[in-house]
């Protein structure tokens, strides 16, 4: 069977279908995905269980792995690839993680409003998230659309913002949840610098990327600066631009980080909440 496509909006998040992902799929059925995603942003699959080989064979269609922080904690993981990062409280061994342990705890980090891996200096293309158990309540996933965001900002933002440099940081997130780390631990991971308005390379638009990450803005003060990208992500996930994705097991949800933010939604930690995201980036000699 061919792809088929049922649009959620007219431009953004579509519902994918017609293809067993677990089969593997041809460069025209790659180059089919893409044209989709660079249309919709973000493609949600029902019904694909995939295991962890083929969840990593469908994702290498579309790039090289992105490593995002993998490289940097070192942590093991309980999959088959080291490339997956583990969107679940669930320890190594399988069993719930207590509310309280460390990597549930900076796992809250996803509730903000950000993009895979702004702060790494090569670009993240698509992350690919399959759900396996999901809580009876909470826990969504929101995305939300940074080309119509763009295309919506009122001018005085407009001014503010043209050829304005932001600087994203992996730790800022979490220095935002409290968490405290030396000047050591900050200049270990290195930050990377975008513009905030960008051309989305897949559909020519420009978008307002104003992730979470960002922690300093060329020419502005720390706090003129976290009060900016506040306002900008709060023009950006206005309820016109957001798709909220109710996970069923066995969804992979597929988006462009280069033309959308995301964000986890709260839930219950003692129900267990188990998915795994694979990330690719462009190829680094188009960045
Ligand atoms: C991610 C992420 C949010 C969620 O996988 O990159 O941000 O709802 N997930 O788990
Ligand atoms: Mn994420």
């Amino acid at each position: 069977m061919a792809l088929q496509l049922a649009p959620i909006t007219e431009n953004f998040g579509a519902v994918a279908s017609g293809i067993d992902l677990r089969a593997g799929i041809d460069a025209d059925v790659t180059a089919e995905i893409e044209d989709a995603m660079d249309k919709y942003a973000v493609l949600v699959w029902h019904d694909q269980p995939l295991d962890d080989d083929q969840h990593m064979a469908f994702t290498l269609n579309f790039g090289p792995l992105d490593m995002g922080l993998l490289n940097v904690t070192k942590k093991p993981n309980r999959f088959k690839h080291e490339g997956f990062v583990d969107i679940a409280n669930v320890g190594i061994d399988g069993k719930l993680m207590a509310r309280d342990a460390k990597s549930v705890t900076s796992s809250i980090a996803n509730q903000f409003w950000h993009t895979d891996s702004s702060f790494m200096q090569t670009v993240a293309k698509y992350s690919l998230l399959s759900a396996r158990v999901i809580p009876d309540a909470g826990g969504d996933t929101e995305f939300a659309d940074l080309r119509a965001a763009y295309d919506e900002l009122p001018d005085d933002l407009g001014d503010i913002v043209t050829d304005l440099m932001a600087e994203h940081h992996p730790l800022h997130s979490r220095i935002l949840l409290g968490n405290v780390y030396t000047e050591e631990q900050m200049a270990n991971i290195p930050p990377a610098k975008w513009p905030i308005v960008r051309t989305h390379p897949g559909s020519g638009r420009e978008i307002l990327f104003t992730p979470i990450h960002i922690h300093k803005i060329d020419g502005m003060s720390d706090p003129e600066a976290r009060m900016l990208v506040d306002e900008l992500i709060e023009h950006s996930t206005q309820p016109q631009f957001v798709y909220r994705h109710k996970w069923r097991p066995n969804d992979l949800v597929m988006w462009d980080n280069r033309c959308t933010l995301h964000r986890g939604r709260r839930f219950d930690l003692t129900a267990r909440r188990d998915l795994r995201r694979t990330t690719v980036m462009e190829e680094p000699s188009t960045t």
